[in-house]
Protein backbone atom coordinates (compact mmCIF):
# COMPACT_ATOMS: atom_id res chain seq x y z
CA UNK A 1 0.00 0.00 0.00
CA UNK A 2 1.48 3.50 -0.90
CA UNK A 3 1.24 5.83 2.60
CA UNK A 4 2.44 9.18 2.58
CA UNK A 5 4.68 10.15 5.72
CA UNK A 6 4.97 14.17 6.93
CA UNK A 7 7.69 15.04 9.19
CA UNK A 8 6.79 17.60 11.61
CA UNK A 9 9.28 19.74 9.45
CA UNK A 10 6.70 19.55 6.57
CA UNK A 11 9.08 17.03 4.81
CA UNK A 12 6.77 14.50 2.96
CA UNK A 13 7.66 10.77 2.51
CA UNK A 14 5.43 8.96 -0.51
CA UNK A 15 6.42 5.12 0.34
CA UNK A 16 4.97 1.83 -1.07
CA UNK A 17 4.88 -0.51 2.06
CA UNK A 18 4.78 -4.24 1.40
CA UNK A 19 1.38 -5.65 2.98
CA UNK A 20 2.28 -6.83 6.99
CA UNK A 21 5.05 -4.67 7.30
CA UNK A 22 4.72 -2.45 10.04
CA UNK A 23 4.43 1.33 9.94
CA UNK A 24 7.23 1.72 12.60
CA UNK A 25 9.64 -0.53 10.47
CA UNK A 26 8.54 1.16 7.46
CA UNK A 27 8.97 4.23 8.85
CA UNK A 28 12.77 3.24 10.08
CA UNK A 29 13.69 1.74 6.58
CA UNK A 30 12.94 4.96 4.86
CA UNK A 31 14.74 7.64 7.40
CA UNK A 32 11.76 9.28 8.29
CA UNK A 33 12.83 11.61 11.15
CA UNK A 34 11.14 11.38 14.17
CA UNK A 35 10.03 7.56 14.34
CA UNK A 36 12.42 5.99 16.83
CA UNK A 37 11.09 2.35 17.59
CA UNK A 38 13.33 1.37 20.63
CA UNK A 39 11.86 -1.20 21.38
CA UNK A 40 11.79 -2.62 18.33
CA UNK A 41 7.98 -3.18 17.46
CA UNK A 42 7.03 -4.93 21.12
CA UNK A 43 4.38 -2.01 22.61
CA UNK A 44 6.79 -1.42 24.99
CA UNK A 45 8.47 2.28 24.38
CA UNK A 46 6.62 4.41 22.81
CA UNK A 47 9.22 5.87 20.75
CA UNK A 48 7.16 5.37 17.54
CA UNK A 49 4.14 7.77 18.21
CA UNK A 50 2.35 8.48 15.22
CA UNK A 51 -0.54 10.77 14.22
CA UNK A 52 -3.00 9.34 11.67
CA UNK A 53 -5.16 11.58 9.56
CA UNK A 54 -8.53 11.67 11.05
CA UNK A 55 -10.25 9.20 7.77
CA UNK A 56 -8.46 6.70 8.10
CA UNK A 57 -8.66 6.08 11.79
CA UNK A 58 -11.38 3.74 11.80
CA UNK A 59 -9.53 1.35 8.68
CA UNK A 60 -6.99 0.39 11.33
CA UNK A 61 -7.18 -1.97 13.88
CA UNK A 62 -8.48 -0.66 17.30
CA UNK A 63 -6.06 -0.36 19.71
CA UNK A 64 -4.99 -2.91 21.99
CA UNK A 65 -5.31 -2.35 26.01
CA UNK A 66 -1.65 -1.85 25.96
CA UNK A 67 -0.71 0.21 23.43
CA UNK A 68 -3.79 2.68 25.25
CA UNK A 69 -1.84 2.68 28.44
CA UNK A 70 1.66 3.56 26.74
CA UNK A 71 -0.47 6.52 24.64
CA UNK A 72 -1.79 7.97 27.81
CA UNK A 73 1.15 7.21 29.95
CA UNK A 74 3.97 8.47 28.05
CA UNK A 75 2.53 10.51 24.63
CA UNK A 76 0.23 12.96 25.84
CA UNK A 77 -1.85 11.77 23.18
CA UNK A 78 -4.19 13.56 20.77
CA UNK A 79 -7.38 11.58 19.46
CA UNK A 80 -5.72 10.31 16.30
CA UNK A 81 -2.55 9.49 18.43
CA UNK A 82 -1.27 6.47 17.54
CA UNK A 83 2.35 3.64 18.04
CA UNK A 84 3.06 2.78 14.50
CA UNK A 85 4.38 -0.13 15.60
CA UNK A 86 0.74 -1.73 16.16
CA UNK A 87 -0.78 -1.04 12.62
CA UNK A 88 0.60 -3.44 9.87
CA UNK A 89 0.01 -2.45 6.71
CA UNK A 90 -2.84 -4.06 4.33
CA UNK A 91 -4.49 -3.08 1.04
CA UNK A 92 -7.02 -0.99 3.02
CA UNK A 93 -4.92 1.22 4.20
CA UNK A 94 -3.59 2.75 0.61
CA UNK A 95 -3.35 6.04 0.89
CA UNK A 96 -3.28 6.75 4.22
CA UNK A 97 -1.55 9.74 5.56
CA UNK A 98 0.50 10.20 8.77
CA UNK A 99 1.93 12.82 10.39
CA UNK A 100 5.30 12.51 12.83
CA UNK A 101 5.14 14.03 15.90
CA UNK A 102 8.39 17.01 16.86
CA UNK A 103 10.05 14.62 18.61
CA UNK A 104 9.49 11.15 20.62
CA UNK A 105 8.72 12.25 24.56
FE1 LIG B 1 8.24 0.52 20.77
FE2 LIG B 1 6.30 0.92 19.00
S1 LIG B 1 8.37 0.58 18.60
S2 LIG B 1 6.15 0.86 21.14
Amino acid sequence: AKIKFIEFSGKEHDVEIANGTSIMQAALDENVRGIVGDCGGSCSCATCHIYVDESWLDKIEVKSEMEEILLEEVCDPQDNSRLSCQIIVSDALDGMVLRVPEKQF
